[in-house]
């Protein structure tokens, strides 16, 4: 869309990208002195708020709206944690950020660190991307040369110190309530909530954890204010968001895109994905990264990548992780991977998810290897009524979603390994681990 602004992938394939000279050529760090020189932290937060911003993380939550319940004058420190876990299967637009605009992160982080009234940052890297913590470190080390970070910043009486912090590579420790307790050097295990961290968090202190990509959006927002993000997107999904574009396209990768464009231009326009692979017809979507439920063909053509437009479909926008499926996919076999995934990424904590993922992936597995038996689609979902919003954190329901929505709209792909035979023993509904067959 050429009308549309670059406001997070400006500089993407600009040769280093990634230095602070490259970045301040481009006006970098300008939002940054004009929040110090002409606003306040509560100005900023409002501008961020009236933007309507929403978090990028996976939640959709209004970013303004969330800074606005850390409690002020507690006597205790604030605390800003930016989350770099990104591990959602199909998810790869915040690395495009740290890798090639490390300082859109790091002055979009000391924005909201200020809009906040917190002095202390950490940005919490994911381990597997060892290569972006030096990356991001680099720049951090720019940052705090040129004055922009620790003491009294560009004269501004403001102090702010970062730290990056690297993670052990564990999906779970980007959900916000466990990547602070592994921040703390615990078992990252979420917590449950209320207190929310804005309330207690880290160290027990008001925190506010935020994605990459959403304090990226914040300085584009100070520097040209709210209207003008909001000219961008629609009335309830204002701005742009980054959409990681993988599968059997002509052209995967990381795309900016106006919120509330077709799903369709996606996947077939010419700035973007330019369509599927010759040979291969597009045959189902996830759009939001794999814990959303899948869309048939019918519906990926039919539905605005906004979080309206998508909930009326059924599914969620997500962290923006959309996964194109192909006719040559074979579906029960694509979701055993994905239920693999959760079965070992859980983190064991609840009963439901730590058993509920295990049985998952055991019970699609035993139908792709033939070992099934006539009850176990039923089986399935009867397990995922024991699983969906009966735990901490909401992994457990991530493995429900697709489950759910793969077999409910490819039935006949998962009816097919059924056994022909009637198996002699009726179906008996409770679910005993004699019942799954577990060897
Ligand atoms: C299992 C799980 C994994 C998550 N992983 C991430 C992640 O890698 N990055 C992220 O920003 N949010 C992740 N989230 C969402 C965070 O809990 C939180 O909502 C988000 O970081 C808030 O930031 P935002 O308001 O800017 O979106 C995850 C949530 C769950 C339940």
């Amino acid at each position: 869309m050429a009308d549309c602004p670059k406001i997070l992938s400006a500089r993407f394939e600009e040769p280093d990208s990634h230095t602070l000279a490259v970045y301040e050529s481009h006006g970098g760090y300008t939002a940054l002195r004009k929040a110090l020189t002409e606003l306040d932290p509560d100005r900023v937060r409002e501008e961020v708020k009236s933007a309507g911003l929403r978090g990028r993380g996976g939640a959709g939550f209004p970013t303004g709206v969330k800074w606005g319940f850390v409690p002020q004058n507690t006597g205790k420190k604030v605390y800003l944690l930016v989350n770099s876990d990104e591990s959602e299967p199909g998810t790869f637009k915040d690395r495009y950020i740290l890798d090639y605009d490390p300082h859109l992160m790091i002055e979009g982080a000391i924005l909201s660190s200020f809009a906040i009234h917190s002095n202390d940052c950490f940005i919490y890297i994911r381990g597997e991307y060892g290569w972006l913590v030096d990356r991001v470190q680099a720049a951090v080390d720019e940052a705090y040369a040129k004055g922009y970070l620790g003491k009294n910043i560009l004269g501004s009486g403001y102090d702010l110190e970062m730290i990056v912090h690297k993670g052990a590579g564990a999906y779970i420790c980007g959900e916000e309530t466990g990547l602070i307790n592994s921040l703390e050097g615990r078992k990252g295990q979420p917590r449950i909530k209320p207190p929310f961290p804005a309330v207690v968090g880290f160290l027990d202190c008001p925190t506010i954890v935020n994605n990459v990509e959403t304090v990226a959006a914040v300085p584009w927002i100070v520097n040209h204010g709210a209207a003008e993000y909001r000219k961008v997107g629609t009335e309830k999904s204002p701005g742009t968001k980054l959409f990681s574009l993988s599968g059997p396209v002509k052209r995967p990768g990381v795309y900016e895109v106006p919120l509330g464009l077709p799903l369709e231009d996606l996947i077939f326009g010419e700035d973007y994905g330019q369509g599927m692979r010759d040979g291969i017809e597009l045959k189902a979507c996830i759009p939001g990264g794999s814990s959303v439920p899948i869309l048939t063909a019918e519906e990926t053509l039919d539905v605005n990548l906004d979080y309206e437009s998508l909930a009326e479909k059924g599914t969620m926008l997500g962290s923006g992780g959309c996964i194109v499926i192909g006719d040559d996919a074979n579906m029960p076999e694509l979701l055993k991977v994905l239920l693999r995934f959760y079965h070992h990424e859980s983190c064991g904590q609840c009963t439901p998810c730590r058993e509920g993922t295990g049985w998952l992936d055991e019970l699609v597995g035993r139908l792709i290897d033939g070992r099934g038996r006539p009850n176990d689609l039923e089986l399935i979902e009867k397990l995922c009524s024991g699983m969906a919003g009966l735990t901490i954190c909401v992994l457990s329901d991530a493995a429900v979603m697709p489950t759910r929505s793969f077999i409910q709209k490819f039935r006949a792909d998962f009816e097919a390994l059924l056994p022909r035979t009637q198996q002699p023993e009726a179906y008996v509904p409770t679910t005993s681990a004699a019942e799954l067959g577990r060897r």
